[in-house]
């Protein structure tokens, strides 16, 4: 039989449509067999942001407002996404990206991606099984929890769930003796790294915490600090914490693990870091929450990664919410990332699950990102991943 044009187009069309209208129909059907029975399809967090707008809306009101609050009128926290999101990244096509591998080590540990639990306060504000939910989040998902010295639960306690090493963050507090037991302490449960955070002499204007007049719940108590987020209770102390870089000699003197510096901005602070011995350098504004209007740290990380020159690793936080904003962090010179809000948020909509579950997620989109730009290793990131024009 003869076929004519039109016909062919006609029958063209009819398998076009044939094709297109089942695959619909097939994409709906794949899309339902992937929702476990019953998950609420409407509320199921796929990106970091999803875990931000479940928890404003699950956890008491006065937890939500200290996760999600800062300094002053938030100026800081804008721009560290913004300078984030401004970063164009520049793909790579055909190119070999079948096996991605992401891991990095740091200090001798290994770790299977770049991405940590930033030291953050107060866990059993947020959900009632606090730090310890969160180590076991982390656990599961193999990733490094920086425990906070304004932790809520004994540091033994977390250590006993821990099935992954953890890191410890504290202050050099005015109280000398008190503080080398807590570096005593860290290291005898098992953490492998000291992070001193050493943007906080003072604290910034908290005005969300302030408005919603932020406590603690009843009874639970902060085992190791003075309290740098309300400054209230007894932590609260007339005189300020003046600490210099002889106290960064002298706790260097009798620490056993490595000692990063973590808030760092200005290039001759990181300098003067690494001079003074410091193993590593956390380039962090602690997610705008202490001195409103300084830079984003997405904007500084070029200026300190070539003041360091590779001399010692530098970790980046702030604002890190995508497996993209990883790769572009990697790209202007951090070895790793850290994460705040997002994982408080996880673990307060969902206890050790949502932690879990928010690190997984840029874990993979970071794979995705790294495939679409044509790296297969870390070692391939470097500063031509970025679209020049946004260097
Ligand atoms: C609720 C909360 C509590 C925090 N507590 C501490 C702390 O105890 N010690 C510290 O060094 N940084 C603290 N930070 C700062 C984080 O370690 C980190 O620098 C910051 O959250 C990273 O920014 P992001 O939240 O945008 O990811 C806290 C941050 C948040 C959100």
């Amino acid at each position: 039989m003869k076929v004519t044009r039109r016909k062919a187009l006609l029958s063209a069309s009819a398998f076009v449509g044939a094709s297109v209208l089942p695959l619909r129909v097939m994409e709906g059907r794949a899309a339902a067999q992937q929702v476990p029975a019953k998950t609420d399809i409407a509320s199921e967090p796929v990106s970091l942001s999803d875990f931000e707008v479940m928890a404003r809306q699950r956890i008491p009101h006065m937890a939500y407002e200290f996760v999600a609050g800062g300094a002053a009128d938030e100026h800081t926290i804008r721009w560290n996404r913004e300078a984030l999101d401004k970063i164009r990244l520049r793909p790579r096509i055909l190119i070999d990206v079948s096996k991605v591998d992401t891991r990095v080590s740091l200090f001798g540990q290994e770790m299977p991606f770049p991405i940590l639990l930033a030291p953050t306060a107060y866990h059993r504000a947020i959900h009632p099984e606090g730090e310890v939910a969160t180590a076991k989040g982390a656990g599961a998902v193999a990733a490094t929890y920086v425990v906070s010295s304004a932790t809520t639960t004994p540091l033994e306690e977390i250590a006993r769930v821990a099935t992954h090493p953890l890191w410890f963050q504290m202050y050099v507090q005015s109280d000398r003796g008190f503080t080398r037991d807590l570096v005593h302490l860290a290291e005898a449960t098992g953490c492998r790294a000291l992070c001193i955070t050493v943007d906080t002499p003072v604290l910034g204007a908290r005005n969300r915490q302030q408005r919603v007049k932020f406590e603690l719940p009843p009874g639970v108590k902060t085992p190791y600090l003075f309290d740098v987020n309300t400054g209230r209770g007894a932590i609260m102390r007339p005189q300020r914490e003046i600490v210099t870089w002889k106290d960064i000699d002298w706790l260097r003197s009798f620490a056993r693990v490595p000692v990063l510096l973590k808030g760092i901005l200005n290039p001759d602070d990181a300098d003067q870091a690494v001079r003074a011995g410091a193993s590593g350098i956390i380039v962090s504004n602690h997610g705008g929450r202490n001195l409103d209007t300084v830079p984003a740290t997405a904007d500084v990380l070029p200026q300190v990664a070539d003041k360091v020159a590779g001399r010692v690793p530098i970790l980046m936080d702030g604002g890190i919410r995508r497996g993209t904003d990883v790769l572009k962090a990697l790209a202007l010179g951090a070895k790793a990332v850290l994460i705040g809000r997002p994982y408080c948020y996880g673990l307060g909509v969902a206890g050790a699950e949502g932690v879990s579950r928010v690190v997984s997620i840029p874990r993979t989109e970071f794979e995705m990102a790294m495939a679409l730009t044509g790296r297969s290793s870390i070692t391939s990131i470097d500063r031509s991943v970025l679209w020049p024009a946004s260097q």
